[in-house]
């Protein structure tokens, strides 16, 4: 049995923690790893589709996915979060339950990430059609002390997949 760990990604919206997380999971694959992505949209649905975005349901979710996440982990397999996960003390709960846990801080400046804006979320944000928009009007509290940061704005997705995959070989989890 493979060792299991958790690889979670936070960032703002549109930082790339979909396409970082896509690229690890491809390279663990490659070296034989029992690997499972737990995404953003694809994991609320499946976990929390009653779920808006409060404070309260965001934690709620996030909880919840750290639970999977856990019980995946102590059973060998590799696992990508890949969350905004804005709130520090929720991550921090996360890193309390979940062995072998480690934070990737996707960073990206909020301009570019407006820029991006691949799902038109920014935009509607801003034009006040939509609320509780994490880096508009909800906060993103920056990660404090990650394992890794890859900078999505300075970095290709290639990179920042190396990146983080050197943290998993110096921690001897792949
Ligand atoms: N390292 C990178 N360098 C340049 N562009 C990148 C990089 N990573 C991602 N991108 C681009 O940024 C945009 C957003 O990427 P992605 O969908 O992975 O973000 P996300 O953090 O998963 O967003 P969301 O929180 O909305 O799901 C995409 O257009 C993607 O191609
Ligand atoms: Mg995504």
């Amino acid at each position: 049995m493979g060792k299991g760990f958790t690889v979670w990604l936070t960032g703002l919206p549109g930082a790339g923690k979909t396409t970082t997380a896509r690229g690890l999971e491809h390279a663990l694959k490659t070296k034989g790893l029992r690997v499972e992505v737990l995404d953003g949209d694809e994991i609320r649905k499946a976990l929390s589709p009653e779920a808006g975005f409060s404070r309260e349901d965001r934690e709620r979710h996030i909880r919840r996915v750290a639970h999977v996440s856990k019980l995946l982990a102590r059973n060998g397999v590799a696992v990508i979060v890949s969350l905004v996960s804005p709130y520090r003390s929720v991550r921090e709960h996360a890193r309390r339950e979940i062995r072998n846990f480690v934070e990737v801080w996707v960073k990206c400046p909020l301009e570019t990430c407006i820029q991006r804006d691949p799902k038109g979320l920014y935009k509607k944000a801003l034009a006040g059609e939509l609320e509780n928009m994490t880096g508009i009007q909800d906060p993103y509290e920056e990660p404090l002390n990650p394992e890794v940061v890859v900078d999505t704005e300075a970095e290709p997705p290639e990179a920042c997949v190396e990146k983080i995959l050197n943290k998993l070989r110096e921690l001897d989890y792949c």
